[in-house]
Parts: C-alpha cells; structure tokens; sequence
C-alpha cells in the first residue's frame, strides 16, 4: 500500500510525499448503542484504514485528492472560516477538521494531500472515522498540535457531527485514534477513560458482513438517539448513564413503551459490557459467550437495530461455537456485519459453514474477515 501510494502521490503532485498518515477501521465486540449515552463500548482497531500523504504548500490552501472517488480533487482556504461542500461529501469530513482546528485557534499550514482506504465501504467498519483521524493526526504532527488521542477523537467526532451530519457518538473515533496490536479498548464514554484488555492469541476475530448497506446517516440512528434523550428526560437525569435498572423499572409505567426497552437495551447493554471485558481478561469464555449473545438478543427485541439477514448469521455462527466463543451484531445497525471471536481452529470451518447457508437462504455470499486487533492512529 505504501509504495501504491508513493506513486500515486508522485504521479498526481509531481513530487514525492513527506509524510504519511494512517488511522484504522473499528469494530465493536460489544457496547452497541451505549456511547452516546455516556456508557460503555468495547472496540478494537483493524488492519484496514485510511492512509492520507502529504506533502507542504507555502501558501493557505488545502488540496485534496481522494483515490477512492475516481481521484476527485477538492480544496479549500484556511486563512478564512471553512464552509462545507454540499457537492462534495467526503471533503466534509475533511473540512471540518480543519474548521474545528481553527475554531480552537490552531495556525495551520496548506498542504497537497492525496487519501487513499482499505475499509470496505457502507460495512460499519467505521471507514468515515478512519478518514477523519487520519487527517487530524496529518495535521496535530504537521502544525506540531501534540493532540492526544482523545483529542484527536473528540475533534474527528465533532467534525463528522457537524460537517457531515451524523450525529455518532465517540467510540468509532477513539478507536481508530487509540487502538492498541493485540488488544481491545474498554472505554469510558462519560470521561473518555480506557483500559486496554488483552484478546487472547488463540482467538480470531472474524467479521461477517451481511452485504446489507446501511446508511447511518439515515434517521433510524437520530430517532434511536432521540428515544435515548426521551428517557433520560423523564427519568431526570442528563444521560442514562447517569440513571440505574432499578429506577427504570420503578417508572415503567409513566414510560412510553418504545422508549422504556430502548432505555433498557442501554442500560443492560453497559452492564454487558463491562462483564464481557472482565471476562475476556480472565479467560472466562462462557460469560463472553453469554453477554455477547445477550446482547444480540436485546439490539434485536429492545433496540429493534437488526435485520433478518443479520439475525440468521448469528444464529449460524452461535451453532457452531461451544461457548468457546461468542458472536453478535456490531456497528450502528439495519444491515452491516456481525462480530465473532472465535478459536483459531475453528474460524475456516465457520467461515465456510456461514457461507454456504447465507448463499442458501439470500442467494448471496456474505463477506468474510478474518482480524486481529492492531494499533490505531501513527506516522508510517
Ligand atoms: C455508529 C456510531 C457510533 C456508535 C455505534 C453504535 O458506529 O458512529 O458512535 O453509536 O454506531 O454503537
């Protein structure tokens, strides 16, 4: 990918790059739904990502070319506030790097940038927040910012929120900026506070993706986050975070349905979670084959988050998995992929074995990857 690029570069700007950025794709073994309610997720970082090379300008503008749209080009000024491009999506998420950057007072230099990504695209594998912590790490180490991790999270989030108009919560970018080789995150939504928890070797992580696009954009994401605010409104408090089992079912009654299961997908979702990372350090299996299949029970009857396509791969995988693994949905939801740690030994026969009845049943094959977790967010 590296020497891709260098060509790329060279052939397009005509010298070579200085520098080369790269930030990771995510995917979430458990934790659905939970960050913007100031929970608990529990992501790693992929092998996949967003490699963005640059080189330095002399004047105020910013110029990118993207690989992955036909290489389009689009630029902006940063001496002036940095408007969005309604005919330009993925420079948005660009942009608005650069606009939060200037909004905290940071100088910025103008740079020729050429992007190219490996996430596949509309998965759920957070191909968006790759892009866009990849671009503020290019920018933190070129203007010599020294942003940490959770800065380089927060101003990607705020970016994607307010450029591109998804309201995602800060799990995907923490992920992509402070993955660790080997090791899952356990984050902190309220405080941003992680802890690393080893994946032990002799487990993959096997992503299946339904081939169901989903489009997080879309209102079902925002009417789910709403529902979220409806609780935590009439249970007093500013997020479900802030609230307990016990006082959700005391108000039961007074609760609109839909917004009680939702309310309670949350809130056993980040008892969940923090169980499952317990058990995964202490090698526990049979809890993180029990928390992960919970979970997937209440995304689908509480959160009403999964598709049928998505519900006959898990039902798939679990059949094959002794509780020496677990497998649930990840990501935002309405298609997507499904999430597995599973035995080394077992993943090829598992794989084949999804593949065959997903093809029986859809008359399509899902596609299969086998992961390991890596680091986030560095220089190449
Ligand atoms: C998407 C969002 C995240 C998170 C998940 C659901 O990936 O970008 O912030 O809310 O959905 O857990």
């Amino acid at each position: 990918m590296k020497k891709q690029i260098a060509e790329r570069f060279l052939s397009i700007y005509q010298v070579p790059y200085k520098s080369l950025y790269f930030a990771p794709g995510r995917v979430n073994l458990i934790g659905e739904h939970t960050d913007y309610n100031d929970g608990f997720v529990f992501p790693c970082a992929l092998e996949f990502g967003t490699y963005v090379a640059i080189s330095l300008r002399s004047d105020q503008v910013i110029r990118v070319c993207a690989g992955n749209f036909s290489d389009e080009f689009n630029q902006w000024q940063i001496s002036s506030e940095v408007p969005t491009d309604p005919d330009c999506l993925w420079s948005n998420y660009l942009r608005g790097v650069c606009a939060v950057l200037r909004q905290q007072g940071h100088q910025l230099q103008g740079m020729d940038v050429y992007i190219e990504g490996n996430v596949p695209r509309g998965a759920g594998l957070s191909s968006s927040a790759s892009l866009s912590v990849a671009f503020a790490k290019a920018l933190s180490d070129t203007n010599n910012l020294g942003l940490s991790v959770s800065e380089l999270a927060r101003i990607a989030q705020s970016a994607e929120n307010d450029f591109a108009g998804c309201s995602c919560g800060i799990m995907d970018q923490l992920a992509s900026a402070g993955g660790k080789e080997g090791h899952a995150l356990l984050l902190d939504c309220r405080d941003l506070s992680f802890t690393l928890v080893g994946i032990p070797a002799h487990l993959d992580i096997l992503i299946i993706d339904s081939r169901v696009e989903r489009n997080l954009v879309g209102s079902e994401y925002n009417d789910r986050r709403a529902d979220c605010e409806k609780a935590a409104q009439a249970l007093g408090v500013r997020t479900l975070r802030e609230t307990t089992l016990e006082a959700l079912e005391q108000k039961r009654n007074e609760l609109d349905l839909l917004v009680y299961r939702r309310a309670r997908h949350v809130l056993t979702e980040n008892e969940r979670t923090e169980r499952c990372a317990a058990a995964l350090k202490s090698g526990d299996m049979a809890v993180v084959a029990e928390t992960m299949h919970n979970s997937h029970v209440s995304m689908r009857d509480d959160f009403e988050i999964t598709v049928p396509e998505i519900d006959f791969i898990v039902e798939t995988v679990a059949a094959q998995l002794n509780n020496d693994g677990g497998v649930r949905m990840t990501g935002g939801g309405f298609g997507g992929c499904v999430v597995a740690l599973v035995p080394n030994a077992k993943s090829n026969a598992i794989e084949a074995d999804v593949k065959a009845r997903y093809l029986a049943e859809f008359g399509k094959e899902p596609n299969v990857y086998h992961c390991k977790a890596k680091d986030g967010a560095r220089v190449l």
